[in-house]
This record gives structure tokens, sequence and C-alpha cells, in this order.
């Protein structure tokens, strides 16, 4: 996993862009997407003002510059050495680290936040519970971990997958799969929710996403929960 990513440390966004383009969507319209809902979530989740966040499998940090001055900290950690490295060339202000064994290198409850973005469809089914521990143990008691995953009923998704070079291996999983890791590995308030169904930013089209954000019509969903 570590190599495959590593290739794609200086053509990641184009990778990505490449596989939305039928979409007539750009890239940073789903990465504004993802850090609105992050701050928005920890809002909901009722954090403290002062968050330190951890982004597990962050890649080349393209989330990054949506989430400057949202969180008090933001690290970022990654098996791609090379991503990791393009990464802090990207975003100064970011904390790097790659994580080379299963065990992420940060203490017991060093965060208030730890989410993984698009992460988890690359991870062996058989180690998924195992990422899971991983983000519970180094979220506070109290704090949150959350994923956000492609949706698999969306049929405009799994096309995108299919168009997506580095996505040739993916297994995804719906939000029912992902609630039953995290209920698996001891998390609480287990909630997950469905986005980016509209292809607009505005106001109206958000509130209707949340409207609809139950059902599985979203092109992603994020699926959060309390330690
Ligand atoms: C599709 S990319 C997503 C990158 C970033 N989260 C984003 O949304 O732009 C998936 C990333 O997960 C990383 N990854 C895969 N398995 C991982 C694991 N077990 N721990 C940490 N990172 C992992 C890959 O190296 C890759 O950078």
């Amino acid at each position: 996993m570590a190599e495959l990513f590593d290739n794609y440390k200086s053509n990641y966004g184009e990778a990505v862009a490449g596989s939305i383009r039928f979409s007539g969507l750009r890239h940073d319209f789903f990465l504004i997407a993802k850090a609105d809902l992050l701050q928005r979530l920890v809002v909901e989740r009722g954090l403290r003002q002062w968050v330190r966040a951890l982004d597990v499998g962050c890649g080349v940090g393209s989330l990054h510059p949506y989430l400057e001055g949202v969180f008090e900290s933001l690290d970022g950690c990654d098996v791609s050495e090379q991503s990791i490295l393009r990464a802090s060339q990207n975003n100064p202000r970011v904390s790097y680290r790659a994580c080379t064994t299963p065990r992420l290198p940060y203490g017991d409850g060093a965060f208030d936040l730890a989410f993984a973005s698009c992460v988890v469809h690359h991870v062996p089914p058989a180690s998924w519970l195992d990422f899971f521990r991983e983000m519970r143990r180094v979220v506070r008691p109290g704090g949150v971990a959350c994923i956000i995953e492609h949706n698999p009923y969306n049929p405009l998704t799994r096309l995108a997958v299919f168009r997506c070079p580095f996505d040739q291996d993916a297994v995804l999983l719906n939000a029912a799969r992902a609630r039953s890791l995290f209920q698996q590995t001891g998390f609480q308030d287990i909630r997950s929710e469905h986005f980016l169904l509209l292809p607009s930013a505005r106001p109206f089209a958000r509130r209707l996403e949340r409207l609809l954000a139950p059902l599985p019509l979203g092109a992603q969903y994020a699926c959060s929960a309390h330690v």
C-alpha cells in the first residue's frame, strides 16, 4: 500500500481529478465539503474549542489547506513516506509522521479528534478492526473518531472508483459496516450521514442534503462515534 501511494506523491490530485472529471466537479468541491463536515462535527459532538486533531492516512495532505485555523493543532500520518514528505512541503503548519507499523505513532488519548478520509477501503478487510482500535486508542475519553468513505450504493461513486488508477484493489464498505466496526471496537454514540449528493455548495443544497443524509444516496458518507 505504501508503495502504491508513494507513486502518486506528485500527481495524486491529478489522478483524483481524472477519475471524477465526468461529474464536471473539481476535486476541491469534495475537499471543501469534507472540511465543512469535520468543522460541523466538532460543534455537534460538543468538543471543546481547542481541538487537537489527527488525520490518519492523510496522503499528500490535500485536505489540510481547507482545515487551516479549524483546529488548535493538526497532525497527519500515512503509511506512504513519500506522500508524507510531499504533505510537509505543502503544509508547513501541520505535523506529519510516517506510520510504518499498524500501531499509530502517537500516545494513548493524544487527540480530541481522529479522522480518516477515504482510507479504510485501502486497508485489507482483515485489518479493519485493528485500524479502528488504533483510532480509538489515540483519542482521549470523550473524544471523537470519524471515517469518511465512498458510498458503495451510489453508481457515480462506483464509476469514479472504477476510473481511479489507485482504487483497483479498493474494498468499499457501506455505512452499516462502518457503524458495526465502530461498535465492535467499543465506541459509543455511533452516527452516520451521507453527503455529497448535490453538485452545489449553496446553503439550500447543503440543507437539503442534511435532510436526506440518512438515505444512502450521497457520493460519500461520514461515520463518527465517541470514545
Ligand atoms: C485515497 S488516499 C486518501 C488520502 C487523504 N486521506 C485524502 O482524503 O486525500 C488513501 C491513503 O491512505 C493511506 N493508507 C492506506 N492504508 C493505511 C493505513 N493502514 N494507515 C495509514 N494510512 C494508510 C494511503 O497510503 C493513502 O495515502
